[in-house]
This record gives structure tokens, C-alpha cells and sequence, in this order.
């Protein structure tokens, strides 16, 4: 664990910023009680953090915490058992299970109001660079002790040794990227060979019964089309996008549906045709609920 003077060192923090900090605190601080309004407006806009404050008691927690913590940002002397407060509140965030993304988007919010405050109130330029520069290494400061938490919590979670879980992890990672360009190469072969049952299905409207030769083509038809979604679908989730189930089953309508183009010519047996609507209207429900289960988690 880093010490406050290995901190401090990073930041380029020195006495000079320590100053600067209680002159910041004179002019922010008058302004807490508005600030840790604004900041609570801010948290209960996104339904995920509003859903931590619940209660009025929670409400009022909230604020009295961040009063303090932003009293502590400039009038705190920055040494170790400042750093040990700080390292408290991040462990209380990974505890409760927010996510890091918010608290560093919480902190761009409070670096903002700051800030603005700041310029509205110090005139002289130099002064004014001066005070802004101490404000954003303390943020930064804070921001990044805050955060190292969240590390930590993922160092913890080792079970042999980091080295060696994170080989293990970069070889998974390696080999299912390989699977999934395996996968690609037969989607482009089955492809190719949609393509060539077309030139099939279209020989033989010409050579042989025009009607049926045609309804199969269109069967291949639809079929090429979804090898081409398929092949859309592989390529956005090997450049990191996610995997949809649904153009797996998609494929499996069409596959059904060009299966009963072609069984109204060739079957007289009705019982066929009942199995393959049968086959396809399960397929259509389970479309429909993999579907609304996508369209869900993308909201
Ligand atoms: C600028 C970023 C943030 C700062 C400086 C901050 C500060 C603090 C402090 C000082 C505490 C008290 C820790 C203790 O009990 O020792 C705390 C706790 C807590 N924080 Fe944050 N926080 C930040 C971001 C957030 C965000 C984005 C959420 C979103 C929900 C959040 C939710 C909470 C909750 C639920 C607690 C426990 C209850 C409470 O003390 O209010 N915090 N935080």
C-alpha cells in the first residue's frame, strides 16, 4: 500500500498546495450546503446511484457525509491518516457495490461546481490559475485513492497467484478469439455453399419445374441472407460487440420456413406439414422470448 509521501510525490503535491487548499476552502465552502444539494439532485438522476438513497435518512446521510469529506478535501492536512480516510470511503463504495464508473463520474460533477465557483469568484487571472491547479491535483489526488479500492478488491479476489491468473486469462482470451475466427472461416464456407445451392435451386427452375425450382430458390435466398446477418453478427462481436442468440434462431426459422416452401411440393403426407408448423411456431416463441430478453438487457 502506497504511503501519503509516495502520493503526495506523484501529484507534484507540496506545501504550496496544502496552502492553496485552505484559501479554496474559504471561497468553496461557504457554498456546502448548496453543493451537497447539487450533488444529490445529481446522484438521484440516474436510476442505478438513486436507488441507494431510498430513505429520507439515507437522503440525509448523504449529504452530512459529503459535507464532510469536501470539508476534509481543504482543511485536512494531507498526510497518512488523511490517506487512511479516504481509503475507508472507497472500501464503503466497493462494499456497496457501486459501480467505480459512477464515483468517477460524481467526481467530474464535483470538479465542475468547484470550479465554477472558483471562477466566478477569484478575479486576478494568476491567482485564479494558481488555485485552479491545486484544486484539480487534490480532486485528482482524491479521486485516485478513492478508486485504488476498487483494485485492491480485484487484487483480493485471487485464488493461485495474479501472475499466473492473469497467463491463464490472456490464454483463455487467445483461444476464444482463435474459436471465434474458426467459426467465422465455416460461416464463410457454409456460405459459399448457400451460394452455390442457389445456382442448384435456379438451374434447375430452368431446366426443370419452373414453379417449384423458383419457391426453392427462394428458400436459398432467404437462407444467404441470414448466413449474411450471421456473418455481421460474428464480426461486431469479434471487434468486442455482444453475441446475439437471436440470429442463431432467426437462421433456424428460415431453415424451417424454406424446409416448408419445398414440402408443398414434394410431400402429400399432411402429418409432415403439421410437424414442421408445429416445429416452427415453438421456434417462433422461443425467438420471441430470447428477443424481448435482448431488447431488455439493451435498454
Ligand atoms: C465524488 C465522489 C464521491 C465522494 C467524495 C463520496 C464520499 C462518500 C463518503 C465520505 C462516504 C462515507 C464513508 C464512511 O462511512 O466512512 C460515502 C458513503 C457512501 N457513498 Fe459516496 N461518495 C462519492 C460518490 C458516490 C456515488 C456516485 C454514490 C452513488 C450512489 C455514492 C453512494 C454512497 C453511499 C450509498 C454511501 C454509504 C452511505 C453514506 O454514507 O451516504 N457515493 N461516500
Amino acid at each position: 500500500m502506497e504511503t501519503i509521501n509516495a502520493v503526495r510525490r506523484q501529484f507534484f503535491f507540496t506545501p504550496e498546495d496544502q496552502d492553496n487548499l485552505a484559501k479554496l476552502g474559504e471561497i468553496i465552502l461557504p457554498a456546502s450546503d448548496q453543493l451537497a444539494d447539487d450533488f444529490y439532485e445529481y446522484l438521484i438522476q440516474n436510476p442505478e446511484t438513486a436507488s441507494y438513497f431510498k430513505t429520507d435518512e439515507a437522503k440525509e446521510r448523504r449529504k452530512v457525509t459529503f459535507k464532510q469529506w469536501l470539508d476534509d478535501l481543504f482543511n485536512a492536512n494531507y498526510d497518512n491518516r488523511h490517506l487512511q480516510r479516504l481509503q475507508r470511503i472507497g472500501k464503503v463504495h466497493v462494499k456497496i457495490k457501486l459501480k467505480s464508473i459512477y464515483v468517477n463520474a460524481a467526481m467530474h460533477f464535483v470538479r465542475e461546481a468547484c470550479r465554477r465557483i472558483v471562477a466566478a469568484e477569484v478575479r486576478d487571472g494568476v491567482v485564479q490559475e494558481e488555485l485552479l491547479t491545486t484544486l484539480h491535483k487534490a480532486i485528482d489526488l482524491n479521486l485516485s485513492v478513492l478508486t485504488s479500492s476498487y483494485q485492491e478488491e480485484k487484487f483480493n479476489k485471487v485464488f493461485l497467484s495474479h501472475a499466473l491468473e492473469s497467463k491463464v486469462i490472456f490464454f483463455s482470451e487467445r483461444l476464444l478469439h482463435g474459436m471465434n475466427l474458426v467459426l467465422m472461416i465455416c460461416l464463410l464456407l457454409m456460405a459459399g455453399v448457400v451460394v452455390g445451392l442457389l445456382g442448384f435451386d435456379l438451374v434447375e427452375a430452368v431446366t426443370g419445374k419452373l414453379e417449384y425450382g423458383i419457391i426453392k430458390a427462394l428458400g436459398s435466398l432467404l437462407l444467404l441472407w441470414m448466413m449474411i446477418e450471421l456473418l455481421h453478427n460474428e464480426i461486431a462481436h469479434l471487434q468486442g460487440d455482444k453475441f446475439r442468440v437471436r440470429i442463431f434462431i432467426e437462421l433456424a426459422l428460415v431453415a424451417f420456413i424454406r424446409k416448408i416452401f419445398v414440402a408443398s411440393f414434394k410431400y402429400e403426407d399432411p402429418m409432415t406439414f403439421v410437424l414442421l408448423l408445429v416445429g416452427l411456431l415453438i421456434l417462433g416463441i422461443v425467438y420471441y422470448l430470447v428477443a424481448k430478453r435482448e431488447d431488455v438487457k439493451e435498454s
